[in-house]
């Protein structure tokens, strides 16, 4: 018995103590749109996967199922082994374990900094003020802005924001990171200093699902590109087999015009 499963796994899909965030045959509608096609999607700790496609092919909506900023249909989505939370404290919880980074930075304005990056330590993990704020010293560091930790974010640069972001979801301990578009609104000369602290929380070990139009991140950071369009799942596949040999009409469609600009 156990020499078959063991066979049967060779290459197959990883053991199930590896998969960290799992969907299975997900469907999700607006009204009308079937924004979620039957989504099966297993992202396994350590895992780097960037989620690309064309705009409106869900891509947003797929990152905010995950910590349950939006239901779903129908389907099961478990994270360690086990389903999401309906409500409450445990839903809170949750939130903190799958850390969000969102194009608009979203930090609070009448907060410091550090600030910030204490205040989801001291009311979701209730972890006391002076330890909280040391470790958001520590982070804050980590991400290059350990300067600006009295400051406003009105006072930091949209690159400086984006990173106190990532180091307000990190103060969590997440189980894994989430990024929608983490750099889009930002100027170009900030772009690098974001993707770099990406860079090297992957190289960390860190799980992160990336959704993103940084094709050079996706290169060198992922371990796998997943493909949308119309709210299904095309292609998946390592990055330099998906760049350099997308199989489906649609993959290749997609690079032409995002490639050659
Ligand atoms: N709250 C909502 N109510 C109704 N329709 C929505 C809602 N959120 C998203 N949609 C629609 O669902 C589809 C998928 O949206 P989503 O934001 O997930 O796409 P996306 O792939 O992230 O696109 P983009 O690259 O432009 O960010 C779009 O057609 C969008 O208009
Ligand atoms: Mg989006």
């Amino acid at each position: 018995m156990s020499e078959v499963s063991v066979t049967e796994n060779a290459g197959g899909p990883a053991p199930a103590a590896d998969r960290l965030v799992v969907l299975d045959h997900v469907n999700k509608h607006f009204g009308a749109l079937h924004v979620l096609q039957d989504i099966d999607l297993t992202i396994n700790r350590g895992e780097v996967v960037v989620v690309i496609g064309p705009s409106g092919s869900g891509k947003s909506t797929l990152c905010r199922t995950i910590n349950r900023l939006e239901t779903i249909d129908s389907g099961s989505i478990t994270i360690d082994g086990k389903p999401l939370p309906q409500e409450g404290r445990e839903l809170a919880r949750l939130r903190a374990d799958v850390g969000m980074v969102f194009q608009s930075f979203n930090l609070f304005a009448h907060k410091t900094v550090l600030e910030n990056v204490m205040l989801g330590q001291t009311k979701v993990r209730r972890t006391d003020k002076a330890k909280a704020a040391e470790k958001a010293r520590a982070l804050l560091d980590r991400v290059g802005v350990g300067t600006q930790a009295d400051k406003y974010p009105a006072q930091l640069s949209g690159g400086q924001q984006q990173r106190v972001a990532i180091a307000r979801a990190l103060a969590m301990d997440p189980k894994v990171m989430l990024f929608d578009e983490p750099t889009s609104a930002l100027d170009p000369e900030m772009i690098n200093e974001v993707l770099d602290v990406m860079q090297q929380l992957a190289r960390d070990g860190m799980t992160m699902v990336v959704v993103t139009h940084e094709m050079g991140f996706a290169r060198s950071a992922a371990n796998r590109v997943v493909f949308m369009a119309d709210g299904r799942i095309v292609e998946e596949a390592e990055p330099n087999q998906f760049f350099n040999n997308p199989r489906s009409e649609r993959a290749k469609d997609f690079l032409s015009k995002i490639l050659h600009h």
